[in-house]
């Protein structure tokens, strides 16, 4: 896991990103590196799993290990704390144009995204933590987060192009130099994907599983960023094949198993437990980093 600064788990819906992020985490934090699980998922489970309502900001969950739960709306708001003057300064030299344009700049392909790739990166810079563990959104809004900061730039060329069009160049210098610092802010974000981050893709032994995890792994190559583990959820053991229905499913996973081994050479597989308690997270988190040990 070398200079991995950001592990981002990354699958459908309910396949156990919230569960395996927080069983990474425990590693990390049991080997003394100061740890921050983060969950950007509408829909997030880390309150439920330390029974603790966590927020947007930071709290401290036991030694070496801290989380938070961000919302969408909360990252646009501090970035709008951060870089609120500046967006109005290029919105109102847009204003009496065409409010159209206006729209345009503003509504920016996602700048959600953009905002949340900054956060995670000032979170990084401020080396208030060795690693941080992110529970992401469901797959697509991930593959969505990976292009945007090259859309975005090329949408503020655009935006350069047609503020040219109805603006001597030299009339408004202030506002090129808004539009290079965002376009810098870009370029940083996507070396900061490269070099800093990491995928771990978790899915389960089903049909849709190949399918999706073949995908992401795609994706995350084109984008040039580095592929830890795929991670293969609740597989069934031996100990449970104890009707003709668990041994006729675990036979059927055992293709699909076969099936995402063809695709990475790192894949750990995770049994499907009764329930997860804390012995089970422990469980989870022996079978990830048994190479490791
Ligand atoms: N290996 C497993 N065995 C049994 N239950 C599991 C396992 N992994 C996850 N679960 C359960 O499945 C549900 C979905 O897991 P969760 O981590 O919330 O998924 P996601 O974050 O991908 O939506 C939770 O109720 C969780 O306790
Ligand atoms: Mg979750």
């Amino acid at each position: 896991m070398k200079n991995c600064k950001v592990l981002m788990l990354s699958g459908k819906g309910g396949v156990g990103k919230s569960t395996i992020s927080v069983s990474i985490a425990l590693h990390f934090a049991s080997k003394g590196k100061k740890t921050l699980v983060l969950s950007t998922d509408p829909a997030p489970s880390l309150s439920n799993i330390f029974g603790i309502n966590l927020s947007d900001k930071i709290s401290k969950l036991k030694e070496n290990l801290y989380g938070t739960e961000i919302s969408g709306d909360e990252i646009i708001k501090r970035w709008n704390e951060k870089f609120g003057n500046e967006i109005y300064t290029v919105m109102r030299a847009f204003a009496d144009v065409d409010y159209s344009i206006v729209e345009y700049l503003g509504t920016a392909p996602g700048i959600e995204e953009e905002f949340m790739l900054d956060y995670i990166m000032e979170l990084v810079k401020s080396k208030k933590f060795d690693i941080v563990i992110w529970d992401t959104a469901p797959m697509g809004n991930t593959l969505k987060l990976l292009s945007m900061p090259s859309k975005f730039i090329t949408h503020l060329n655009f935006a350069t192009k047609v503020y040219t069009k109805f603006y001597k160049r030299n009339s408004a210098k202030s506002i090129y130099e808004i539009i290079d610092e965002w376009k810098v802010l870009s370029e940083q974000i996507i070396k900061f994907l490269k070099e800093e981050v990491c995928l771990m893709a978790v899915c389960i032994p089903e049909n849709l599983a190949v399918e999706q995890t073949e995908k992401l792994l795609d994706e995350f190559k084109e984008h040039d960023i580095r592929v830890q583990k795929v991670i293969i959820n609740n597989v069934i053991q031996k100990d449970i094949q104890d009707s003709k229905f668990m041994l006729k499913k675990a036979e059927i996973q055992r293709q699909y198993v076969e099936k995402i081994k063809n695709l990475h050479s790192d894949v750990v597989e995770i049994p499907l437990f009764e329930e997860i308690t804390e012995e089970n997270l422990i469980k989870i988190m022996r079978e990830i980093f048994k190479d490791e040990i």
